[in-house]
């Protein structure tokens, strides 16, 4: 299956978004190229990226390895990366951008996100484990003053003015949050990427994309491996089912709302059998089933991150 064949969203700059993406998030440093390279070679063409994943250089690596000896063009990945919470200062987010084009060997990434929406002070780049956050006196997170998530969104747009991004959303942002996104956003956010699965579907905020026309991402389909979804009985059955998995029917399931779907893995033969439930059809029975599975379980909590709530 190529990137134009497969379930995809077209974004405002035509570029396609094939709906099932490669997922860098936890994948450890010594064996993250490895598993980028597992995930192209399988027919992933759409990666997800962050400065604060500290491994984009090794993704940059990958991709190197993969345009060197598969002849595919760079035009046929979609790629996305994210500005970190201390780089959102105006003067901050287009060296960031610059930084994460580096790392990852690339001219131009296909989408740039907002990664949270807040705004802590610069700790200095790369984004590294001691300066991802910059403690003040009191263990607490010192936030950068006076910068607004305008501030930031008109630096996002200067991205896509200076050719850097093709793309620019959010990821994390919040109903209100996005709702007040769309009134200083010259250039609309294309995506708002957040954590969904069965277990946490996100439908008002999924409504309030789709009313302003923005593209809603799930990230930890999977639940983030987590105790949850992949153990569930209906799951399970469904995918006993299909003959599938269960990782494959709750892929399958994100898919077929219409949203696009990321998942992580750093083992290769899960990394093809994920790839492969993009195409897994459930019946509009079982997707019902699938749906009346939410319970509001977030397996991605920020305040286990930093102390405080972020997803509201
Ligand atoms: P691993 O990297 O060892 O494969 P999410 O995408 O929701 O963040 O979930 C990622 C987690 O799910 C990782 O712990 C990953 O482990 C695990 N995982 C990925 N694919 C599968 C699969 N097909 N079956 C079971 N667990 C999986």
């Amino acid at each position: 299956m190529t990137h134009e064949e497969g379930p995809h969203v077209t974004l405002p700059s035509g570029k396609k978004m094939p709906l099932l993406g490669f997922g860098t998030w936890k994948a450890e440093q010594g064996e993250t190229k490895a598993a980028v390279l597992s995930a192209l070679n399988a027919g992933y063409r759409h990666i997800d990226c962050a400065a604060v994943y500290l491994n984009e250089k090794e993704v940059g690596e990958a991709f190197k390895e993969w345009f060197a000896t598969s002849g595919v063009p760079r035009s046929d990945l979609f790629i996305t990366s994210k500005v970190w919470n201390t780089m959102h200062a105006p003067e901050d987010v287009v060296t960031a951008c610059k930084q994460s084009l580096e790392d990852l060997g690339l001219d131009y990434v296909d989408l740039y996100l907002v990664h949270h929406p807040f705004a802590w002070k610069n700790g200095g780049l790369p984004i590294t484990e001691d300066n991802w956050v910059v403690r003040n006196d009191k263990g607490g997170i010192t936030w950068a003053e006076g910068v607004t998530l305008e501030d930031t969104w008109r630096a996002m747009e200067k991205c896509v003015e200076l050719g850097l991004a093709k793309d620019i959303g959010v990821s994390n942002y919040s109903v209100l949050a996005l709702m007040d996104a769309m009134q200083y956003a010259r250039i609309k956010p294309a995506v708002n990427q957040c954590e969904a699965h069965c277990y946490y579907q996100r439908c008002e905020l999924r409504q309030v994309c789709a009313m302003f026309g923005v593209h809603f991402t799930m990230y930890s389909i999977l639940g983030s491996g987590k105790k949850g979804p992949l153990q569930d009985e209906v799951v399970a059955r469904i995918a006993n089912e299909h003959d599938a998995t269960p990782a494959q029917v709750l892929i399958a399931w994100g898919v077929q709302t219409g949203c696009s779907v990321l998942a992580k893995s750093a083992n290769a033969a899960r990394i093809e059998q994920n790839f492969k439930a993009a195409t897994l059809k459930l019946s509009a029975e079982q997707v019902e089933e699938l749906g009346a599975l939410d319970r509001g379980l977030m397996t991605c909590n920020m305040v286990e991150y930093w102390g405080f709530p972020s997803h509201a």
